[in-house]
């Protein structure tokens, strides 16, 4: 049972467009991206002390163990960070309760961070602007701004950059985790490897053109991702699970984020919930469905 508290809830991020370019003097790639917030969550639940401390609880899919060890954890930093500007101490009783595949491409820990933040200023009434909570957001990690404004926005700089755009479509994802994880830094690295000539990160255009149709159809050929040859070579059998997923009707299958979860474009509800089932027929132990643009980082229940 969960201590009552405040509870703020944080959404999945996946990329629609994630353009690449060559690595910037401080080891960060450029990107020109377009997120969209998905209907998975994580919830963190912040209550009064004695002291601070952060237990996690998951979903019946994840793992335990995949969870990083507390005491140095994106939502240890996040608390340090905002008590730190406010001249104050971090106490606080902190429940992370995490439905987002972990290592998987799909930012849990920045949005852990992000609801972090949001309940944090919260419970200690600090009333944080929203300038200092993106910069916060920003310093803690490259999409923890993008997991407060959720929606579906386009990200530049190192990703942390973010500017909503408009997105009136309703988006169906089939989300297939892969049981190991795979780590963000290494896949840019071997990005590196593989194109050493990138350049700039190409433009994002295709992508918002087809957000405007509403059209899954006129989505499903423009969808981008540059990190997806160096997750599919570092993890060859992920190829598979995108042709499976377009077998059994899926519009189009790729990776999310530097992966290695699998996502799968469908035309509209009723085509996820048939192609999850040919999905979870074939073998993969989990298989989700969720839709997207949802709310960012928001308030569910309150003290
Ligand atoms: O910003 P964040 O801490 O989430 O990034 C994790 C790692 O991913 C970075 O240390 C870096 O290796 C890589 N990264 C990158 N370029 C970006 C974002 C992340 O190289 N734009």
């Amino acid at each position: 049972m969960r201590a009552p508290g405040i509870v703020v809830r944080a959404p999945a991020k996946i990329n629609l467009h994630l353009g690449v370019g060559g690595p910037r003097e401080d080891g960060f790639h450029p990107l020109v991206t377009v997120y969209q917030a998905i209907s998975l969550y994580d919830d963190v639940a912040a209550s009064d002390g004695p002291g601070w401390s952060v237990a996690v609880t998951t979903a019946d899919y994840i793992h335990p163990a995949a969870v990083p060890a507390a005491g140095d954890n994106i939502v240890d930093r996040a608390g340090a960070a905002l008590a730190s500007i406010h001249g104050r101490e971090r106490i606080g009783s902190i429940t992370i309760d995490k439905s987002i595949p972990i290592a998987g491409g799909m930012a849990g820990g920045s949005a852990d961070a992000a609801a972090a933040l949001v309940a944090l200023d919260r419970l200690w009434r600090l009333d944080t602007s929203d300038d200092d909570l993106i910069r916060l957001a920003a310093d803690l990690g490259s999409d923890v701004p993008f997991a407060l404004v959720g929606g579906t926005a386009l990200g530049t700089g190192r990703g942390e950059l973010v500017e909503r755009v408009v997105d009136e479509g309703s988006w169906w994802w089939v989300v297939v985790p892969s049981p190991r994880g795979l780590s963000t830094p290494e896949v840019f690295r071997h990005f590196d490897r593989m194109f050493p000539d990138a350049g700039e990160p190409a433009p994002a255009d295709g992508v918002l053109q087809a957000l405007a149709s509403r059209e899954p159809a006129a989505l499903a050929p423009a969808l981008h991702n540059d990190l997806q040859s160096a997750a599919l070579d570092l993890r060859p059998d992920l190829a598979d699970v995108i042709a499976a997923g377009e077998a059994a009707g899926a519009l189009k299958g790729m990776i999310s984020g530097s992966g290695p979860t699998v996502l799968l474009l469908c035309a509209n509800r009723m085509q996820a919930r048939v192609v999850a089932g040919a999905m979870g027929i074939a073998g993969h132990e989990v298989v989700l469905v969720a839709n997207g643009p949802v709310a960012g980082a928001h308030l569910v229940e309150y003290a």
